[in-house]
């Protein structure tokens, strides 16, 4: 997988606004552009269901829109540029819209407005309001504020629940999550990796009470979602209130979530391996709605990098885990983001990284080039390291991670896997879906079975999805522990 610039998600993937149903009259439009992670997709269906109970509707494009919101990222220095670049083009775009006599709002949300507050605006003056990722249920009042005021900032961390703010979504919202849905269910970190900017843009360790989940996940589910990802900067710290003076941990909100007949899925993401507790090992045994697939971070395998990274883990400990992870649930697929070029890695640090790389064997994985961010005490080092250097361990590390991605979607040939249809796929009578192992899966089929889990047989892989067919067998067969083809040593 590449160096992207923004994690996981497309801003295609996350652009939209409300459906004219159950909504107020609408005369204003709005686009949102969501960068980064999941965190921020989430934050991005939340703004737009509270802006289309204020009478916003959707906007096919930036051109089309009188509010433009960009939700950022600052975890790289060119994510948080690529915002920067993208004010320059809206700024031009509102200046043309208003020649013909229509108002722009430009409101900059996420974690680079946490980072740079008014910042913002001295840089790009055609942005009207900033807002940090604790503050956007505040945006109604802000965007009021904004008629009043030319520059307009919240970067508080507020002390009232955000959550508690934005209003149970409408079943029209809900129906537009499709048939997967995140839910952030934890915010913040207090781990304080030396090269991570988040603990510092999204704030402390915050859980939400498990009732609150409870709630969101029954209205997903009666609009149609079937698969729930529970997210969070630390998801597998979570530690809710359980509603009857304790706490429930990650395992115990799965298990309360799995009970609902209408979640077929749970997934989570993002884990720390240090919170990889028991329970949680056991709940990858025991519940079979738990998807066999972690995404669970070891950014080095080196323990000197480990230890001048702040990680408290070893790269022994660490193998250790994925060791006791598989013995409970041997066909799980794990998956892992790495930095390479952390200040002071030499060649032999790097050479163990890929060592652990060919000791775990991955299904997938992320991997960044080491970006200095402001205020964290890996940019302060004076032994940062040459950016040719980077690369070509970069490249050297993505080549590893690609060969053990395919290898591991390759294994998946003859074998029947339970696929959860999403949507209709790229050509007329096809239809698409998830595999357990977060495969996207095409096959021929109806729209009928959108929203349905189906045995699928695999019979080819592509660059970046398998393609199956429609079993005549109604169960899935998991694959036996010998089978895992990504699976090293470990
Ligand atoms: N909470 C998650 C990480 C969120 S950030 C976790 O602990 O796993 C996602 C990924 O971005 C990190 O895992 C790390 O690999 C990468 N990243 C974070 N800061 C970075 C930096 N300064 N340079 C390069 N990559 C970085
Ligand atoms: Fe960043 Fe580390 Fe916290 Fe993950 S655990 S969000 S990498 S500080
Ligand atoms: Fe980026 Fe903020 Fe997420 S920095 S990765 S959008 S928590």
């Amino acid at each position: 997988m590449s160096d992207i610039g923004d994690l996981r998600i497309r801003p295609n993937e996350a652009r939209g606004a409300p459906a004219a149903e159950d909504s107020p009259p609408q005369e204003r439009k709005l686009f949102v552009q969501s960068f980064g992670c999941q965190m921020n997709v989430y934050d991005s269906q939340k703004m737009t269901d509270l802006l289309g109970r204020e009478g916003y509707g959707a906007a096919a494009g930036p051109e089309d829109a009188d509010l433009i919101i960009l939700n950022t990222c600052h975890i790289r220095e060119r994510a948080s540029e690529k915002i920067f670049s993208e004010l320059g083009r809206l700024r031009e775009l509102k200046a043309l819209r208003a020649v013909e006599g229509r108002k722009t709002k430009i409101v900059v949300a996420g974690c680079v407005a946490q980072a740079e507050g008014a910042e913002i605006h001295r840089r790009q003056s055609a942005v009207d309001v900033v807002v940090g990722p604790q503050s956007y249920h505040r945006l109604p009042e802000l965007l009021r504020r904004a008629e009043r005021e030319k520059h307009v900032v919240d970067t508080d961390f507020p002390v009232e629940d955000k959550f508690g703010f934005l209003a149970r979504p409408t079943p029209a919202e809900t129906r537009k999550r499709g048939v997967s849905a995140f839910v952030t269910v934890q915010e913040g970190c207090d781990k304080f990796c030396t090269f991570c900017v988040v603990p510092y843009t999204r704030g402390a360790e915050f859980s939400r009470p498990v009732a609150a989940i409870l709630e969101e996940a029954a209205a997903l589910t009666a609009a149609g979602v079937r698969e729930l990802t529970l997210i969070g900067q630390n998801v597998n710290a979570y530690h809710g209130a359980d509603g009857r003076g304790g706490e429930a941990d990650l395992a115990a909100l799965c298990a309360e979530l799995a009970r609902a007949s209408g979640v077929k899925r749970i997934r989570y993401t993002t884990s720390h391996p240090n919170d990889m507790g028991e329970a949680l090992i056991e709940a990858h045994r025991a519940q079979p709605k738990l998807m066999p697939f972690l995404h669970l971070p070891v950014q080095s395998g080196s323990d000197a990098v480990l230890a001048a990274m702040n990680r408290k883990h070893t790269s022994a400990g660490y193998i250790a885990l994925c060791r006791r992870i598989r013995a409970a649930r041997p066909d799980i697929a794990l998956s892992s983001d790495f930095i390479v070029g952390f200040p002071g890695e030499t060649d032999a640090d790097f050479e163990a990284t890929l060592q652990l790389i060919e000791d775990v064997g991955y299904a997938s994985a992320f991997s960044f080039k080491y970006s200095p961010r402001p205020g964290t005490p890996g940019a302060e080092r004076t032994d940062q390291i040459a950016e040719d250097v980077k690369s070509e361990r970069l490249a050297r590390l993505q080549a590893l991670i690609e060969s053990q991605r395919q290898a591991f979607n390759r294994a998946m040939v003859g074998r029947t896997v339970e696929v959860l249809i999403e949507r209709r796929g790229r050509h007329p009578g096809q239809i698409a879906g998830k595999s357990p192992y977060l495969q996207a899966v095409q096959l021929e089929g109806g729209d009928e079975l959108i929203g349905e889990s189906v045995a699928v047989e695999i019979v080819a892989t592509g660059p970046n999805s398998l393609f199956g067919k429609l079993a005549s067998e109604t169960t899935a067969r998991p694959p036996a522990a010998a089978e895992q083809s990504a699976r090293g040593l470990v």
